[in-house]
């Protein structure tokens, strides 16, 4: 046991000390995965040395992944866990914790109980607000969809049959996979086109729900964006949380990204109005330094939970809650959870919540810096100004004369080049139906000077594909 886990401690720890001069992702062909790992073969029917197989598994596959937390990995939305978030989901598999019940596990539900809370507050939700952890942002969506749905239906009494919800054009996909999961017939799922500056306004929505009401629909969950994950945009959250209030919708808003920039003060007051909800999802997995799986469901009433949730059975009867008691299996989909709140507690309780925040504030510092450098670019722009830690940037049109390759192929060539001297690894979008790059900061080991180097390569590609080299 010992040997195999200093072996396993000093290989992550060597990967964490390397992680800088590494490559930000690696990938393989599946042809070629195959052929290290054939399928059809059946499970190897003897063992082999521990150390055997860590090696195995330290050289043939994890490295062929993404470096997430790698401080040049700013592509999709990344995380970058800290060390004592790792041990945490080391000890809570090593302790082997069952987190269903109270009865099995009141420690471990007590902390998942005191890091919601610590959620809540800094949301600024009431103080009775609780919630449950999930694998992620897209399992809490759904949760909410669900307590939306229970909430209309007063408990399990049939979804009236026409119900709708609105979700902006800006909206993460998984609302809409959360709608399906809640029975919401794709008719009913109103796609509401956000402002000029990619905001869903009252206006539209209230417009949305007149017309539904008056084709006999029942108007169910209205979603906001608490950093839309394409632009990091936030709706006017306490806009429409009064149009919800008014129109008696369930007013969920989806954080899973951008939820925890309420801890650097400019986050606080993009996100004013986050505590109005009625609902928030949480991704810890993306700007709280967490390893995966981690995501989490708030709510202003944790009733709401247990009644759409709660079902007692025969054989759980020895473990059912007493008064105070919270099963946590109550609150979700899971019966037999892992004990996901104790990589959280153990974070922010080694580092304390100011170096949390000044971690979070890191982002916000490169995205603006970021945005100030492209304004500068004589070849490069950024779309819309900097949103929470994103900014989504382009190849000026002054630079694509005719005859020179699209925005879109030199957007790709840069990319390449990235990824081909292993310097970077940034996704690509589509925003105003042109084609953008885009970076996401929430690691705290990105310097400047990696973003510097990142956007002069990515001119150097400009002047190289459209004047041949020559300086534009
Ligand atoms: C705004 C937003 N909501 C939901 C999700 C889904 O979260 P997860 O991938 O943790 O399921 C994401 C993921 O990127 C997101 O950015």
């Amino acid at each position: 046991m010992r040997a195999l886990g200093y072996a396993t401690v000093d290989a992550l720890v060597a990967r964490w000390t390397g992680l800088r001069d590494d490559i930000p992702w690696q990938g393989a062909a599946p042809r070629d995965m195959a052929a290290r790992f054939p399928l059809g073969q059946g499970a190897p029917e003897q063992g082999r040395p521990p150390g055997e197989v860590l090696d195995e598994a330290l050289r043939d596959i994890l490295p062929i992944a993404s470096r997430v937390d790698h401080p040049r990995f700013l592509g999709y939305i990344p995380t970058a866990p800290t060390w004592p978030s790792v041990m945490g989901d080391l000890l809570a598999s090593g302790f082997n914790i069952f987190q269903g019940t109270w009865q099995s596990s009141a420690g471990p539900s007590q902390i998942e109980l005191q890091v919601l809370d610590w959620f809540s507050q800094w949301l600024g939700m009431p103080s009775t607000s609780s919630g449950v952890f999930t694998s992620g942002g897209s399992a809490a969506n759904a949760i909410a969809m669900l307590v939306a749905r229970s909430r209309l239906s007063e408990g399990h009494a049939a979804l009236p049959e026409r119900a709708s919800v609105y979700v902006s054009d800006q909206g993460h996909s998984s609302l809409l996979r959360a709608a399906r999961i809640a029975g919401i017939p794709d008719e009913g799922i109103r796609i509401v086109p956000s402002d000029q500056g990619l905001r869903l306004r009252a206006q539209a929505v209230q417009a949305a729900v007149a017309r539904d009401r008056a084709e006999g629909w029942t108007p169910m969950l209205l979603a906001a964006n608490a950093g839309a994950t394409n632009t990091g945009i936030v709706d006017p959250l306490s806009e429409l949380a009064q149009v919800a209030q008014g129109e008696g919708l369930h007013f969920h808003v989806d954080g899973a990204y951008g939820g925890f920039g309420v801890l650097d003060e400019r986050g606080a007051a993009a996100l004013e109005g986050i505590g109005l909800a009625d609902s928030v999802t949480l991704d810890p997995h993306k700007w709280l330094f967490q390893p995966y799986e981690s995501g989490c469901l708030l709510v202003r009433d944790p009733r709401w939970l247990s009644t759409a949730f709660e079902i007692t059975a025969d054989y759980l009867r020895d473990a059912r809650a007493g008064e105070d008691e919270v099963n946590f299996s109550d609150r979700g989909v899971q019966l037999t959870r892992r004990f996901r709140a104790l990589k959280v507690w153990m974070s922010v309780s080694t580092f304390g919540l100011s170096a949390v925040r000044e971690a979070i504030s890191h982002g916000f510092d490169l995205a603006l810096r970021s945005e100030e450098r492209l304004r500068a670019s004589e070849v490069l722009e950024p779309v819309v100004p900097a949103s929470l830690s994103v900014v989504v940037w382009r190849v000026r049109a002054d630079c694509l004369p005719e005859g020179a390759p699209t925005r879109a192929a030199v957007h790709r060539r840069i990319q390449q080049t990235l990824s081909d001297t292993g310097l970077a690894l940034i996704s690509s979008t589509t925003l105003f139906g042109e084609d953008a790059l885009r970076f996401a900061f929430v690691n705290p080991a990105t310097r400047w000077d990696d973003v510097e180097a990142i956007l002069a390569l990515a001119e150097t590609v400009v002047r190289e594909e459209v004047r041949g080299g020559e300086s534009i």
